[in-house]
């Protein structure tokens, strides 16, 4: 890739109002889009793979960051995300140093009405939102689905392939479909910025 290619996903961010510390690594090509009156920000030092073979785990995708409607997502510094999605319209939020490995979904949303009728009707003008906040130095494990209103503390561990949904104290494992915490970290626990 050209030095000018490699800095277009850059210039594609700054066109489009988002916020990126210094340091930022992009492999590939992420779809990174803010809408007009969301705010989407990314600390210093972050590392987003967009290629198959960013992450030799295998990337089924692109990663792709949308902050929606007047919905914000805050990504701190020193993070890394692997050929996910974070898709917000009211907010994502995730603290320093965690990794989000490879092909993860994270939504603050359901995309469609839960009312049977207005689905039926294509209405979007009551989706539920609820945000999402995950703490530093989290841990997410391939193929995680992370569902609207979870709020993870921080130190934890996402068990690979798990469906997460509810509120966890810092410093626990937590796996499963519904994921359930199946032990604590061993590490030590720091002061966090998620309150639980
Ligand atoms: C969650 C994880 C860190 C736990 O590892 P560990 O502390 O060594 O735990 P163990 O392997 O001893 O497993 C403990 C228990 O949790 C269960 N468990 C572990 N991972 C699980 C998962 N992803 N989903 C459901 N259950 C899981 C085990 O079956 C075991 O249950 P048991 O006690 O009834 O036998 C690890 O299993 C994992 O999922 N790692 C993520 C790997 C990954 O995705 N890396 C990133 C790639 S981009």
């Amino acid at each position: 890739m050209s030095k000018f290619n490699s800095q277009l996903p850059k210039i594609m961010l700054k066109m489009n109002k988002v916020k990126y510390g210094k340091g930022l690594k992009l492999v590939g090509w992420p779809f990174i889009f803010r809408f007009s009156q969301a705010s989407l920000e990314i600390g210093e030092d972050c590392a987003i793979n967009s290629n198959f073979l960013s992450n030799l785990i295998g990337l089924y995708q692109r990663t792709i960051i949308i902050a929606r409607d007047k919905g914000t997502v805050r990504i701190g510094s020193h993070v890394g995300i692997s050929g996910s999605t974070l898709y917000a319209r009211e907010l994502i939020e995730v603290g320093d140093y965690s990794v989000i490995g490879a092909n993860c979904k994270i939504f603050d949303n359901d995309f469609h009405s839960l009312n049977p009728e207005e689905r039926k009707a294509d209405i979007y003008d009551h989706l539920v939102t609820r945000p999402v906040k995950i703490g530093k130095n989290v841990f997410i494990g391939c193929n995680c689905i992370i569902l609207k209103g979870t709020v993870i503390g921080d130190n934890c561990i996402i068990g690979a392939g798990s469906v997460v949904h509810g509120t966890f104290e810092s410093g626990s494992v937590i796996a499963g479909n519904p994921a359930k915490v199946i032990k604590k970290t061993g590490g030590q626990i720091q002061e966090g910025n998620v309150e639980l």
